[in-house]
């Protein structure tokens, strides 16, 4: 019996017993949930299939780039008017060093293995087609075919320099992302104190890059919107610098652009930027949330004296948006993940991957609504949509996709410390679920899909054809010493070493 058969999951609205009256009458899904996986494997409930769609090291162009490591956030935009042609980005999270530059604890890393390991973040940019058999095929040596990485010139798109620069080394930590209502891609800098360091972090302690480059840390933690058609990317400074995991875009009334962006990181907040004007993102206003009082508290030192007294300028403010928000008395969430819109209610959904401090081990969803449905009102409403834990079968959510019905795929991320350990054995391996959000079996929770040893899916996107549910499959055998000791051997199993590799999963018509 999989979890589905509980009939609970929106807690927050009290409907639970209404499901679980009209469940067992008006089943609408010929599949149950997946058990409990633990194997090393991507396994997927009867009904879905799936293949690899592209993997590290994968070839892209005639100069020789490479598909990056740690695939993560997957964004695509159409060439044709069918969408059977198109434009695909994949971010590049971080490297596993072991796999990537062969560096072993212990040892001292050379500049070779760095640049080896900043050529594996960033993106990358893929040209898609949909073949007559409905399967998605990325086209090698395609014009469009692109990396960007830790080694690519950015601007800084600023009010002024930044550590004395108007352009940055590379972006890195690209976790997840969003896609623009003028088709370009903003990809997010999430963990960029392992790379070059922090004032609070020792840029030596995990990556060890700044033994070999001097790039100032101010440089990133940043958005950064990617052109997939001419190659070009810029740092969105006015989006504030911080953990960024994800950017997510909704358009106003009056054509401007909000975005929604969390801090992922404990005690973190919740962010959104109302842009100046449509179709651009180089300028606007940044607020951070307070959910306790339903309020978007400005983070424009002209409008606030703590920030006046506090920063030198806007920019400065900007930099240091995690010290603003905490002046001007933005709420500390248990870390904000990935953020969605529902496409039919417009609500937004976060992703609240928990805080086991604060007795919330399992993680939550939380929605916000907007006044008046205006993605620009100040004042909102929050509240708790759905909690993580053994009752509903979920732990710790990170990554959120909807489909065109305004159906909500998620996908969990236990930490390497938890899986399958004490009160996180329950939950098997990292997996994606698929919740209706309406009908009879609405906030029902199917566990679709399992992932390999110590991996974790993200990604999650669907396909401009919406049979196709793209999935990256991150960070398998991260657990590994050594390469005697591995701890995955996915995809090609025997004795091999682990890859991370995107896949594309076919959806039932069904769903
Ligand atoms: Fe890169 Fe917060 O996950
Ligand atoms: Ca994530
Ligand atoms: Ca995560």
């Amino acid at each position: 019996m999989g979890y589905a058969s509980l009939g609970v999951g929106l807690s927050s609205l009290g409907r639970s017993s209404l499901f679980a009256k009209t469940l067992a009458k008006t089943p609408e899904f010929s599949f149950k949930s997946l058990g409990i996986h633990r194997e090393d494997s991507v396994k997927i409930i009867e009904g879905f299939s799936y293949e690899i769609f592209i993997r590290y090291g994968d070839i892209l162009n005639s100069d020789g780039d490479r598909f990056g490591y740690n695939n993560d956030f997957v964004g695509m935009i159409p060439l044709n008017s069918e969408k059977t042609d198109a434009l695909m980005w994949v971010n590049h999270e971080y490297p596993i060093p072991l796999f990537v530059s062969g560096f072993k604890a212990g040892e001292t890393k050379t500049k070779a293995q760095v640049i080896l390991e900043q050529k594996s973040v960033g993106g990358s940019i893929l040209r898609v087609k949909l073949n007559r058999s409905g399967n998605w095929e990325w086209q090698r040596d395609d014009k469009f075919n692109r990396r960007i990485d830790a080694q690519t010139d950015i601007p800084l798109i600023a009010d002024r320099p930044i550590a004395g620069f108007k352009k940055a080394i590379g972006t890195l930590a690209n976790c997840s992302g969003g896609v623009t209502p003028w088709n370009t891609f903003l990809t997010c800098e999430e963990n960029y104190g392992d790379y070059y360091g922090e004032w609070d972090l020792d840029p030596n302690e995990k990556f060890g890059w700044a033994a070999h480059f001097s790039n100032p840390p101010e440089h990133y933690g940043w958005v950064v919107e990617v052109d997939p058609k001419k190659g070009s990317a810029k740092k969105l400074c006015a989006l504030g610098r911080f953990s960024h995991e994800s950017a997510t875009t909704t358009l106003a009334p009056d054509g401007r652009c909000v975005v929604y962006s969390g801090d992922d990181a404990t005690d973190r907040c919740l962010y959104k930027f109302i842009s100046e004007r449509p179709g651009s993102l180089d300028r606007g206003e940044l607020f951070v949330a307070d959910t306790l009082n339903g309020k978007w508290l400005s983070l424009d030192m002209k409008k606030n004296p703590k920030l006046k007294k506090r920063f030198k300028d806007q920019t400065d403010a900007l930099i240091h948006a995690r010290e603003a928000a905490d002046l001007v008395g933005g709420t500390k969430l248990n870390r904000p993940e990935d953020i969605e819109q529902d496409p039919v209610s417009k609500d937004i959904f976060v992703a609240l991957t928990g805080n086991a401090e604060k007795g919330d081990k399992f993680g939550s969803l939380l929605r916000i609504q907007e006044k008046n449905s205006d993605p620009r009102s100040l004042e909102f409403t929050a509240n708790e949509f759905m909690m993580g834990g053994p009752s509903l079968g979920f732990a710790c959510p990170d990554n959120l996709a909807f489909d065109a019905k305004g159906n909500l795929w998620m996908t969990s991320d236990i930490g390497q410390r938890s899986i399958n350990k004490k009160d996180f054995e329950i939950f098997g391996n990292n997996s994606l679920f698929y919740i209706p959000m309406k009908g009879a079996e609405a906030g029902k929770i199917f566990k679709v899909a399992g992932a390999p040893k110590d991996a974790e899916f993200t990604g999650p996107c669907l396909g401009l054809d919406q049979k196709t549910l793209f999935l990256s499959v991150q960070h398998p055998g991260e657990g590994s010493k050594n390469l005697e000791q591995l701890t995955s051997h996915w995809p090609d199993g025997g004795k091999s070493v682990p890859s991370p590799a995107v896949i594309q999963i076919k959806i039932p018509t069904s769903v």
